[in-house]
């Protein structure tokens, strides 16, 4: 099983905001996870801009290589920037606009047409979609329903269960993506992974394609480098 390291790099532009130059480059960062192995690079474009700005993804996008995958709430703004560039992939997130950070999946049920429209028009451009949902069978299926290429799961609450009871923590997730696989779906997962507990997560799925990391990956690179704490996760994600 084959699971892609897609680097979040928002942190990265919060750093560079807080001067208002271009230090650290974001786009040079993003070539530079590349190289160092990252299988992809993912950015959350959100209304205020406070980190990953519309111009970074309109600079970065033909620079990269590999993975490409825009997360983030589908309002027009963001619908019409994934539409000009195309990412190889959008997540679809349900926060609003000031939050600080995703704090759950879709309720897909609720906003089944919704979704089934904003998927069609982004599916149309040949771009793969993913839904962002909890641990949840139901919502795994609805997201199916709704023509969603791949769910991603939200994995705040495994990573706050992890030192108590890891295999406790991770059932909900191995369940959710059992419907996932059923109702022919690829499966993604991010939120809070880290070197501590991304390899027993990795372990535990039935597929797993691919993990999004930013904070617990920035963090690590202030001590290790950013080659050495892409060399470390992907690690992680090879070994059987
Ligand atoms: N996936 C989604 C949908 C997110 O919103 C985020 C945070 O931007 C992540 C993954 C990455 O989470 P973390 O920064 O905790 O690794």
């Amino acid at each position: 099983m084959k699971t892609n390291l897609s680097v979040n790099i928002n942190k990265v532009a919060t750093l560079r905001n807080a001067r208002g130059e271009n230090n650290p480059d974001v786009a040079r960062f993003a070539l530079d996870c590349e190289r160092f192995g990252a299988d992809g690079i993912t950015v959350h474009p959100r209304p205020d801009e406070r980190h990953i700005r519309r111009a970074d993804v309109r600079e970065i996008r033909p620079l990269l290589g590999r993975e490409f995958n825009m997360e983030g709430y589908p309002d027009e703004v963001f619908l019409n920037l994934a539409l000009e560039v195309l990412p190889d992939q959008v997540t679809l997130v349900p926060d609003a606009p000031g939050a600080l950070t995703s704090s759950a999946g879709w309720d897909v049920k609720a906003n089944l047409d919704f979704l089934r429209g904003v998927i069609g028009r982004l599916k149309e451009r040949g771009i793969r979609v993913s839904v962002f949902i909890d641990a949840d069978p139901e919502q795994a299926r609805l997201a199916a329903q709704a023509g969603a290429d791949r769910v991603e799961l939200y994995t705040k609450p495994y990573a706050d269960g992890y030192a108590a009871d890891r295999k406790e923590a991770v059932a909900p997730f191995v369940a959710a993506a059992k419907a996932a696989i059923e109702a022919g779906l690829g499966l993604n997962a991010g939120h809070d992974l880290s070197l501590e507990n991304l390899a027993y997560f990795r372990r535990s799925m039935p597929r797993l394609d691919e993990v999004s990391i930013g904070h617990a990956l920035i963090c690590d690179a202030l001590y290790l480098g950013i080659e050495e704490t892409i060399r470390q996760y992907k690690e992680q994600l090879t070994n059987e």
